[in-house]
């Protein structure tokens, strides 16, 4: 057993790191109402060129909780984005110093400038210059170290040598999206690639990519015997799905569709209360708060009959209390 896998055991599943989503009062709620995720991460920290991060920047990104409650410490990963310019040793000094002990490499951003600055998925295509980075980081942080990865960047060309790569320098394990970046969310991620991953490398695998429903974890672990399994927007459309999954293991085949809209309901509530409560207390401004809550519903209503006129009535709420209103009013929904 590697100290990666008894944080993160067989079968653990991770929530994804979202950007504009997964900051602290958002993995806090999550952990309160919905504590059965094995595993949470931060979204990027992008490691500047020039200059350096006072700490309050790097905290403020982190979280500044996290660090002294140690059961959520042990459920996060801190992930960083960065490229073969920017200052990554001494970012990653100052990182350790402030106690952050898992750090999670992008290299599966598909955006246009992150991979014209030459990070995120584009370190997939440029072998030497990511290997230093590997090398970087992990000659300077002793604390766990993992990258999450696309299949490659424009075609799959250095898929197997990319599994070396990261064992040879020194990962720890390996999220994959089937996906490379020119697909960027087109068709549906190709779960193969997790399977030869799994097969090529000595390293543990978390597969990622289009994982929506219940079954579809049981499918990603039977077809391809990764170790984790990590959800982006089917957890942001089902926050409650690693209760469901757990709790109806034997059974998922099997689940009522009705069953699962009624808990949506009930669930739907409790969210945006849980929700409300942790960025309240962070003196968030009401107008801020309807943003976020906007974000975080972009998939929630798709299983209602009337999903996207319901999606567009709570992306035009004016106000919090507008929003509450059709939250109230979910129940009576098909
Ligand atoms: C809104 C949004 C923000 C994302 N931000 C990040 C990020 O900060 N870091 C990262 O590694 N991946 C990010 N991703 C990618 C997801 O973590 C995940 O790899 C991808 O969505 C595929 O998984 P899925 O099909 O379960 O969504 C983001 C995805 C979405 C939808």
């Amino acid at each position: 057993m590697s100290r990666f896998t008894e944080r993160i055991p067989k079968g653990s599943l991770l929530f994804a790191p979202m950007e504009g989503i997964t900051d602290e009062p958002y993995r806090l709620a999550l952990n309160e109402a919905f504590p059965e995720w094995d595993h949470y991460f931060t979204d990027f920290l992008r490691i500047p060129s020039t200059g350096m991060y006072q700490n309050k920047k790097i905290t403020d990104h982190f979280g500044e909780k996290v660090n002294s409650n140690s059961s959520l410490r042990k459920k996060t990963g801190f992930q960083i984005l960065t490229s073969h310019r920017a200052r990554t040793k001494e970012h990653i000094d100052k990182i350790k110093e402030l106690g952050f002990d898992y750090l999670d490499l992008n290299l599966g951003c598909p955006s246009k400038k992150v991979n014209s600055h030459k990070g995120g998925a584009y370190l997939l295509s440029d072998l030497p210059a990511l290997r230093e980075i590997l090398k970087t980081i992990r000659d300077n942080f002793e604390g766990l170290f993992t990258v999450k990865i696309r299949i490659g960047y424009r075609d799959d060309k250095n898929f197997l040598d990319l599994l070396k790569l990261f064992e040879d320098e020194g990962a720890e394990a390996i999220t994959l999206h089937g996906r490379t970046r020119d697909q960027m969310y087109d068709g549906r991620a190709n779960w193969d690639y997790i399977e030869k991953a799994v097969q090529n490398s000595n390293l543990p695998i978390i597969g990622n990519g289009d994982i929506w429903e219940p079954i579809d974890i049981k499918n990603i672990f039977d077809q391809t015997g990764c170790h984790g399994v990590m959800l982006g927007r089917g957890a942001l459309k089902t926050p409650w799905l690693a209760s469901i999954y757990k709790e109806n293991i034997n059974r998922l085949e099997s689940l009522d569709k009705e069953d699962l809209l009624r808990l949506r309901k009930n669930n739907l509530d409790l969210y945006f209360y849980t929700l409300e409560k942790h960025y309240m207390k962070r003196g968030i401004k009401e107008d801020a708060l309807l943003r976020r809550f906007k974000a975080f519903s972009r998939y929630l209503y798709d299983d209602f009959q009337r999903g996207p006129e319901l999606r567009s009535l709570f992306l035009r709420s004016r106000s919090l209390q507008e929003f509450y209103q059709h939250l109230s009013q979910i129940s009576e929904e098909e």
